[in-house]
């Protein structure tokens, strides 16, 4: 009887915690546009031709060399030399992202082995206020989810202590909330005090891209 108890409630417990990782683990094709691969790789008919369309990929390179890619590009290709990829040549400039969390480089290169496949599903649009916080170049200092610079604080979690109106006031005007050339502490790092005023952007853009870290908790 105990041990039937027992049993049960282990497989609740399974149960739950695969529904959360089900629901925590974002899709393929959504860690594919916010991963930047899109912006080199094409995936049938979208996306840039920097580097190798990865449409096919999974019929010529396992799981662990796609993985490989991901972290340590090197491993495979030299770094600025140019390489022939399906009878095209190429600049090996692929940036390794080894920052990436474990699980989504996993999930990522499970995505891409899966190809060809017939239910490619590859609609994922990128939030707005994501395109913009790579356009205006905050990426350059700022990481979230693995990717970016550290030159500032990781922004990954933001939106769980600051105001959607505190973060608009930091992107346009720093100064009331920091002071300019002076080192300060923030989640424990230290930081210079350097972040850019941006005078240049619109309202709604502002707006856009502050409710996108506001949504980051
Ligand atoms: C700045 C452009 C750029 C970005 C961003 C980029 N790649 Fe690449 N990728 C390349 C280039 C160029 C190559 C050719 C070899 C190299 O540079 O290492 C390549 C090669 C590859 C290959 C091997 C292709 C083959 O047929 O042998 C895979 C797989 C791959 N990339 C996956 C990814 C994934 C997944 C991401 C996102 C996490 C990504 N790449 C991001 C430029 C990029
Ligand atoms: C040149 C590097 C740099 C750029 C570019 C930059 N930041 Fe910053 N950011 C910083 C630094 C350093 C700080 C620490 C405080 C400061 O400098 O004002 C900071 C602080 C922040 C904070 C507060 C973080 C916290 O935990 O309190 C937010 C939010 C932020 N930046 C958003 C942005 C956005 C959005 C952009 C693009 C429009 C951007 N940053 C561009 C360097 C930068």
């Amino acid at each position: 009887m105990k041990k039937s108890i027992f049993i049960t409630a282990v497989s609740f417990m399974l149960c739950f915690f695969s529904v959360g990782l089900a629901f925590s683990m974002p899709s393929g094709p959504k860690l594919f546009k916010e991963y930047y691969c899109i912006d080199c790789h094409t995936l049938g008919h979208q996306g840039g031709t920097v580097g190798p369309d990865l449409s096919k990929i999974g019929k010529t390179k396992s799981l662990a060399w796609i993985k490989a890619q991901i972290f340590h590009p090197g491993s495979h290709f030299l770094l600025g030399t140019k390489t022939k990829i399906n009878g095209k040549m190429y600049l090996v400039r692929m940036p390794g992202f080894k920052t990436i969390p474990p699980a989504v480089a996993n999930k990522l290169a499970e995505y891409i082995k899966t190809f060809p496949s017939r239910r490619q599903n590859f609609s994922y649009k990128i939030p707005k206020g994501l395109a913009l916080f790579r356009a205006d170049n905050c990426v350059a200092c700022h990481t979230i989810n693995g990717v970016g610079g550290k030159v500032g604080p990781n922004l990954s979690h933001i939106g769980k202590t600051k105001s959607l109106s505190w973060i608009e006031t930091q992107i346009i005007d720093p100064k009331v909330h920091f002071t300019y050339g002076v080192p300060t502490t923030i989640n424990g790092h230290t930081y210079l005090v350097i972040m850019p005023t941006l005078n240049k952007i619109s309202s709604s853009q502002l707006n856009t891209i502050a409710k996108y870290l506001e949504s980051l908790k």
